[in-house]
């Protein structure tokens, strides 16, 4: 059976039990900042476990990229060198939300297998977790294994409930105890049932985790019951397909074949088996998907391990003889064999190549210089162990692998001190994860547990009811005049942040006391308005009315509206590549970031305003339509990466289908609204994202009108109009440039005039004429000039001028050529420019110099005649 063939198999049956079939998010977690990567198929259903979202259906079914490389439950290192590891893999999936449990959770499983896959049920071993007897009674006296193939896994990894056989997350979140199904592989190959000491080797692998997930983990370490026991399974696909191929590695299944030659091909090695190609052939698909996701490499966060998964991809490829680029090449056979499943792939092939080669190429030039670094280390090297600091810092900071340093110390005898190695990463990593936002507790975030019903679609006032006040993080009954607190209500107009569109501003008025909002989030369900009380006092249960401030609100859908337009328009332009990476509107402008490698040209941002302002003039209505995703994706729809969609999304059109997107915001009721859009400015924030502001409505008017005005001023400085002003600049300019030059005739003639006088003052020593004067005022391109006047007017001659000019001294000496044998200018330059506490120096017959001490610039002139008494 075919990969695909499996993951079609899994999906329908699981359909035909009642799961609705939901499509894979996003390996960019929607809004969960706990998260690294999406690296199982519950994450997108977190929130329904937790009993904080609730969907249409209670049963569900998934196919679901994931990528564990990172934070918990990486297995970087590990990959290449097993038959079952990959930083990315596709999780088939099916959840109970509250719906069936253990029961029905084993005996689906087991039909599956058994029933529709045909496994031969002495093949399947299943392990519990120690104390879940229900678990264990449903499998040996419910569906009939035996007891011998039955293993109970207890806390096994040091700590309570920290277990092969009890799931979790992250740190914090739902978790609960597991039961897994594995598949002997056969006595030819190594390895002992789970739990045996031998457990890992690849004879016995785990294909299915059936999670019942019962708790909610907070950071003290307390579980908490969920609402509602429920149920979370995970079976890889590729782990499944090896079995259905009849093949014992992952390798080895369908979908890597055409991988592993296309890695060769790349590579020029041969395809036979090892674990570099592995390596490769896995990692093309981390990259590929993740770039397709809108991940970029880059120094921190989820960039920085996708530039360590290429890394190590390059690595291994040069340990198979590659030379020059290699990896991008590989992305051409990724999409043949996934583009079909995962669309995202085939739109972004050019995209994720370019990516891949410049990474590449950056990563060879820091090969380079980490080279030069070990080699300098190396140099100062006493004994013949390189210090674990050192393998670390070239790691680290230059990106060398330590292994590649232990091959260049192995070459001249040396060795590296792995252990202190070792040490410093486990530092790095404590610092890392100290450091990581992703280390974030899940539950500090939900709070309150309120769901406000949002009426600002429509509306921008209405009456509601105040259910909740948190003063300085606590609730309070009473808020009191003065008293800055966070409101929540039972209903609101207010629209809380989110989508890059701020929160709404305005007041909350009671017969009592009036609240100033000045911003509003959103967590959970609750819409939290966080301002001060300006007057009186508010209770919670009390009555409020409730107005947005509408004049901003309307500003700053405007602006919404506009971010939608130049986000289509920017994709005509620049081209299908192009992915929002954030975005910030607010009632003076926007703020759009995305994906593109090079600065926009200014025809391009022409080019963007009137593809824009055409769409803003046609004034067509702007739509909405709430539907379900698979709906919203088949008109176009463009969804973002890292927002999170639930089963509803709401699809906002503008200009039929030239803006299609999943938009929670508030827009403009037609595009007409907008009025005009002027782009501001355009520059890079990151490596491969750049950053365009703009304004509209008034803002633009406004914007526009400061131009004009300054237009206006420059216009009356040059006494010309709008109309004249470039030819009026243009005559400025050439009359500028004609008086430059006569000033520069004029300059020529005086210093000739000077040079008349100065050549006078001449003294005779031994028979050269020796010239120092000090001429206040003058460049040294003039001195320079009267210099060699001097030296054709004086004959054998040597020649020192000196003067201040701009508070600077500066010196000009020259020698006539016939002396220079004994004379030279550039020693009388270095003995002058130091008495003047400068520098200076030149050629024999001419140097230059200068000082900042104007006090000893007479002195420094007066050593002209010992120069040449002593030269001579
Ligand atoms: N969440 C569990 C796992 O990843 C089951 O899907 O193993």
């Amino acid at each position: 059976m075919k990969s695909a063939e499996i993951r079609e198999a899994f999906l329908r049956f699981f359909e035909e039990q009642g799961h609705t079939r939901v499509a894979s998010s996003s390996l960019i977690p929607g809004n969960d900042p706990t998260l690294l990567f999406t690296n199982a198929g519950m994450n997108q259903f977190k929130d329904c476990f937790l009993g904080q979202e609730k969907r249409a259906y209670t049963r569900a079914t998934s196919s679901q990229k994931c990528v564990r490389a990172g934070g918990k439950n990486s297995d970087l290192e590990n990959v290449g060198y097993t038959a079952r590891h990959h930083t990315f893999f596709e999780m088939l999936g099916n959840f109970s939300f509250g719906d069936y449990f253990k029961k029905d959770a084993i005996t689906f499983a087991w039909t599956f297998l058994t029933g529709v896959l045909k496994l031969p049920k002495e093949k399947l071993w299943v392990t519990v977790y120690a104390t879940d007897d229900e678990a264990y009674d449903i499998w040996t006296k419910e569906i009939g294994v035996p007891v011998e193939r039955m293993i109970r896994i207890g806390d096994n990894k040091g700590a309570p409930y920290a277990s092969d056989n009890f799931w979790t997350m992250g740190d914090t979140g739902p978790c609960g105890p597991c039961t897994e199904i594995f598949y002997d592989h056969g006595a030819d190959i190594w390895g002992g049932p789970p739990g045996s000491p031998e457990e890992d080797g690849d004879r016995y692998i785990e294909i299915w985790n059936n999670v019942f997930m019962q708790f909610n983990r907070t950071a003290d370490g307390v579980l908490h019951p969920l609402p509602a026991p429920s149920v979370d399974t995970g079976m890889g696909l590729e782990r499944i397909s090896a079995v259905m191929q009849h093949v014992h590695s992952n390798y080895e299944i369908d979908l890597f074949t055409n991988l592993l030659s296309a890695s060769a091909a790349a590579i020029g090695c041969a395809n036979d088996n090892q674990s570099s190609l592995k390596v490769v052939s896995d990692h093309i698909r981390s990259c590929g998907f993740l770039i397709a996701d809108g991940v970029l490499p880059s120094n921190e966060g989820r960039g920085y391990v996708l530039r360590r998964i290429i890394r190590r991809a390059c690595r291994h490829g040069n340990k198979l003889g590659a030379t020059g680029s290699f990896f991008y090449k590989i992305v051409a056979a990724l999409v043949a064999e996934m583009g079909d499943a995962f669309p995202e792939l085939k739109q972004q092939q050019a995209n994720i190549e370019r990516v891949l080669k410049a990474e590449e190429e950056q990563f060879s030039k820091t090969l380079e210089h980490g080279l030069k670094i070990l080699e300098q280390d190396l140099a100062e090297l006493k004994g013949s162990v390189v210090p674990g600091d050192v393998v670390f810092k070239l790691y680290d900071t230059y990106g060398f692998p330590m292994d590649l340093t232990a091959d260049i110390a192995r070459e001249r005898e040396l060795t590296v001190d792995e252990a202190g190695f070792e040490r410093e990463m486990q530092a790095q990593r404590v610092r890392a994860r100290s450091a990581s936002s992703f280390g974030l507790d899940y539950n500090t975030l939900v709070k309150v547990d309120v769901a406000t019903q949002f009426t600002g679609y429509q509306a921008t006032v209405g009456s509601a009811k105040i259910v909740a006040i948190y003063k300085d993080g606590k609730s309070v009954d009473v808020l009191n005049e003065g008293e800055e607190a966070v409101v929540v209500l039972d209903q609101t107009p207010f629209y809380a942040e989110s989508g890059g569109q701020v929160g709404d501003c305005g007041f909350l008025s009671s017969t009592s006391g009036r609240f100033e909002v000045r911003d509003t989030t959103k967590t959970g369900g609750a819409f939290l308005h966080h301002g001060v009380l300006v007057l009186g006092n508010l209770t919670v249960g009390a009555p409020v009315d409730t107005q947005v401030d509408a004049d901003v609100r309307h500003a700053t859908a405007l602006n919404h509206s506009a971010t939608h337009l130049l986000h289509a328009a920017l994709r005509q332009v620049l081209g299908e590549h192009v992915q929002q990476k954030g975005s910030l509107v607010d009632s003076q402008r926007l703020r759009f970031d995305f994906s593109h490698f090079e600065a926009i040209k200014p025809e391009q941002i022409k080019a963007l305003e009137d593809i824009v302002n055409a769409e803003i003039r046609k004034n067509s209505p702007v739509e909405t339509e709430e539907t379900d995703i698979e709906t919203a994706k088949n008109k176009g729809a463009m969804a973002l990466f890292g927002e999170k969609y639930g089963d509803e999304v709401r699809v906002l059109s503008m200009g039929g289908s030239f803006s299609v997107e999943l938009c929670g915001g508030i827009h403009a009721n037609r595009t007409g609204d907008i009025g005009l859009l002027k782009i501001i400015s355009e520059g890079g924030v990151a490596s491969g994202v750049r950053r365009i502001e703009a304004v509209t409505g008034a803002a633009a008017l406004a914007y526009l009108n400061a131009a004009e005005e300054q237009l206006k001023e420059a216009a009356g400085l040059v006494k010309g109009s709008r109309d004249n002003l470039i030819d009026k600049l243009s005559a400025v300019l050439e009359r500028n440039r004609a008086l430059e030059k006569q000033l520069e005739q004029l300059q020529a003639k005086a210093a000739s005039a000077a040079g008349d006088d100065l050549s006078a003052q001449a003294l005779d020593v031994k028979g050269v004429k020796v010239l120092a004067v000090r001429l206040d005022g003058q460049d040294g391109k003039a001195l320079l000039a009267l210099v060699d006047q001097l030296k054709n007017k004086l004959g054998r001659a040597v020649i020192l001028l000196g003067g201040v000019h701009e508070e600077k001294v500066v010196l000009v000496a020259g020698v006539t050529k016939d002396l220079t044998g004994q004379l030279k200018a550039g020693d009388l330059m270095k003995q002058a420019a130091a008495a003047v506490g400068g520098k200076g120096g030149g050629r024999p017959d001419m140097a230059q110099g200068g000082g900042v001490d104007a006090g000893a610039l007479d002195a420094a002139l007066a050593l002209t005649v010992p120069f040449v008494e002593a030269g001579i």
